[in-house]
């Protein structure tokens, strides 16, 4: 993919390294820990949506084994004004081109906002890792323990989609 044009939004391209690692540093912390890898910026590739002034609006990120695509990060500055939709799509468009077969990701299992965003895309729960937290905290120890609205952050959910 080189370049599209959403109009009144702003411009989908693929991610320059640079944008992943800042990205990443603000808000996860590098590396990205998941129970499929420890994932650095230059393991991945991906989206990002900037609007006409070059500001970063969202950024998707993903790594491909085989046929399988996992997304390893997914965020938006600003929430429900349809980047998210417009990000998630184009990726998937472009992992399809890619000849992936399917793409799974990994959330906290406090982030019900996210899961029910994947849920209406198409996207089905397929696992719950228990204590899948242990290992990410034993190469990030500052991850927090408690997220949103006072959960407690102890398991990864693992959604798919076949593609
Ligand atoms: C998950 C995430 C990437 C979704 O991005 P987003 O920009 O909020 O996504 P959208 O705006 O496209 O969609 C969110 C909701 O807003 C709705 N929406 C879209 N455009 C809208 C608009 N103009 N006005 C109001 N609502 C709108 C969508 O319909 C959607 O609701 P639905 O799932 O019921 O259809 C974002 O919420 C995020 O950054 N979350 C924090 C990080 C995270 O959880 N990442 C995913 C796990 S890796």
């Amino acid at each position: 993919m080189e370049e599209k044009e959403i109009a009144n939004q702003g411009f989908i391209r693929p991610a320059r390294q640079e944008t992943i690692e800042q990205f990443w540093a603000a808000r996860w912390g590098i590396p990205i820990v998941t129970p499929t890898w420890i994932y650095r910026p230059g393991d991945v590739e991906g989206l990002s949506l900037r609007d006409a002034e070059e500001r970063v609006l969202g950024l998707i990120t993903w790594k491909v084994n085989a046929a399988q695509a996992e997304i390893v990060s997914f965020d938006t500055v600003e929430h429900s004004r349809g980047w998210g939709s417009l990000l998630l799509q184009a990726a998937e468009e472009e992992l399809q081109a890619g000849q992936a077969e399917s793409i799974r990701v990994f959330t906290t299992n406090d982030n019900l906002p996210g899961l029910r965003f994947y849920l209406h895309r198409g996207y089905r729960l397929v696992k719950v890792h228990l204590d899948a937290m242990d290992h990410v905290r034993e190469i990030k120890p500052r991850v927090p323990t408690v997220g949103r609205q006072g959960v407690a952050i102890r398991d990864l959910w693992e959604v798919q989609k076949a593609l």
